[in-house]
């Protein structure tokens, strides 16, 4: 029964990554057994090692278990300035720890990014993969890389993305992290 935790790199409501997220959620509850867990890049605090060894905060510790208990994650990001926005890279140094066994270490993670733009955020997707390798995590392969263009004029007044070509790549992404924890999909991954 694969659990697998989401993460949006966005804190804007109308978010077109938390679309992603919202749609990559829907996929994989028509996965039978298939959990998912949500995790909120609000609930890290700035990173501090003073309060990382007081035992971190409520939130950041709370955070830290969904995602221990999760087979795999997967995250999609904006680009700004072509870089991981930087609650993101916030949320994963908490994640990155402890150092040597930090709660990513060995975990699948799958890569989405989503833009305005034509590109769909794609420059963003090899520096986040490289943060996330060197926190440990296993990035899962998805070739080509799952980039959603004009992602802001595709998010729908309910906060999903229904365009059949960018569905069916998301469902790609979803079969390759279900297929990277041993989990492949039990049905088809439909819209
Ligand atoms: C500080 C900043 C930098 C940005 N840099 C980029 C960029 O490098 N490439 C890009 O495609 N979009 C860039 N954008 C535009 C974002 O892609 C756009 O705001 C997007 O909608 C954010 O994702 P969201 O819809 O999930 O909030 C930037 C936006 C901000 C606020």
């Amino acid at each position: 029964m694969p659990k697998i935790a989401l993460l949006s790199g966005s804190l804007r409501r109308e978010s077109s990554n938390t679309a992603v997220i919202a749609t990559i959620r829907r996929i994989l509850e028509q996965q039978e057994g298939c959990e998912t867990v949500d995790i909120a890049l609000r609930s890290f605090p700035p990173f501090d090692e003073d309060v990382e060894r007081a035992g971190g905060t409520e939130g950041s510790r709370a955070v830290a278990a969904r995602v221990a208990a999760a087979d795999a994650l997967i995250i999609s990001s904006p680009a700004y300035n072509g870089y991981p926005p930087g609650m993101l890279k916030n949320a994963l140094d908490w994640l990155s720890r402890p150092p040597g066994g930090g709660v990513v270490k060995g975990m699948p993670v799958g890569i989405a990014s989503a833009s305005p733009g034509r590109a769909g955020g794609a420059n963003v997707q090899p520096r986040l993969a490289e943060i996330l390798t060197n926190s440990g995590a296993v990035v899962v392969e998805c070739a080509p890389p799952v980039t959603v263009g004009n992602a802001v004029a595709l998010r729908t007044p309910e906060g999903i993305i229904t365009d059949a070509a960018v569905h069916a790549d998301l469902e790609r992404l979803v079969a390759d992290v279900l297929a990277a924890v041993g989990a492949p999909a039990t049905a088809p991954v439909t819209g």
